[in-house]
């Protein structure tokens, strides 16, 4: 694992030169080197290898979905969102270049990312190449991350009341979108570039959902239980903005039970299509909490 991510971080620093205007390659390379632990990028290089592929050929998609991932945090900190002011131990990208820089960088991510793939990728042809932009748009959009973002947003402020089935539908859709898209982003791109068939598409699919799900889950559990020390950003926000989180809804000890059970659905998943991988092991066993 820790190859990988050193080899996605030379990378990431390649791909990134300050060309001009300095201010706006400054602001989006601040947020996209920041140390944090590039589980996208690792898991999209895995898949890749998993399934048959060489990781040289995933090197580029895994860093702009890195680079996809750090526009979400960027947009995610702003006043008008979170309202955050640490990111990855460090002040999040408006606190340092200013709100309208940090939107504009945000943007500036959102097509840069796929430009590095398609600069960087010629070798794997244009079908491939179509088939990744597509599954990039759809995860970076209004059917991806957005709508999971609006409907976060939409949900701050709930109250529990007897009316209210339909928040754990509401709670699931934000967590698919919000998070799982991008796992699943980097899991399937992988798998593209390696020529995984449709069968294996759909499993690792399913595994991403599935361990997407998860990580918010861990994420908002640790929110209430986890220090700005291990997470490099403010905790206990959630209570205060009321969001809709799975501890909000569910409280701690159903939600450890839940995500330790989603975790247990990952390894079944890896094991009944015979895929080993001591990281996707590593990872799974990192997001429990106990
Ligand atoms: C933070 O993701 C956003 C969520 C989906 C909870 P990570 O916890 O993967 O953030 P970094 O990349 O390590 O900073
Ligand atoms: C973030 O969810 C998801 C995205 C950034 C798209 P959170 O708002 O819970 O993430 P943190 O806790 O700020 O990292
Ligand atoms: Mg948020
Ligand atoms: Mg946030
Ligand atoms: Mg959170």
């Amino acid at each position: 694992m820790n190859n990988y991510i050193e080899l996605i971080d030379k990378k990431l620093n390649e791909f990134m030169p300050i060309c001009h205007p300095q201010k706006i390659f400054k602001a989006m390379k601040y947020t996209v080197t920041l140390p944090g632990k590039r589980l996208r990028p690792v898991m999209c290089l895995e898949s890749c290898k998993m399934f048959g592929g060489k990781i040289e050929d995933a090197i580029p998609t895994a860093c702009a979905i890195e680079m996809l991932h750090a526009q979400t945090l960027i947009h995610d900190d702003l006043p008008c969102m979170d309202n955050d002011m640490y990111r990855r131990g460090k002040l999040t990208n408006h606190m340092v270049f200013g709100e309208a820089n940090a939107v504009l960088a945000g943007d500036a991510l959102l097509s840069f990312a796929p430009q590095i793939i398609l600069k960087h990728s010629k070798n794997l042809g244009a079908e491939k190449l179509i088939k990744i932009m597509e599954e990039y748009f759809y995860a970076a959009g209004a059917y991806g991350v957005i709508a999971g973002q609006v409907v976060d947003i939409e949900s701050e402020k709930f109250e529990v009341t007897q009316e209210d089935e339909q928040l754990p539908e509401i709670l699931n859709y934000i967590h698919t979108h919000k998070t799982a898209d991008l796992f699943k982003l980097a899991l399937r791109t992988g798998a593209i570039i390696a020529d995984a068939a449709d069968e294996q598409l759909k499993e690792i699919t399913e595994f991403g959902q599935t361990m997407g799900v998860a990580f918010q889950i861990a994420d908002d559990i640790l929110d209430v239980t986890s220090t700005f020390e291990q997470m490099g950003k403010t905790l206990g926000k959630d209570k205060e903005a009321e969001k809709l989180t799975y501890v909000n809804l569910y409280g701690l000890e159903k939600s450890k039970k839940d995500l330790n059970e989603l975790l247990d659905k990952c390894f079944d998943i890896l094991k009944r299509n015979n895929l080993q991988s001591e990281i996707f092991e590593q990872i799974l066993n990192k997001i429990r909490i106990s």
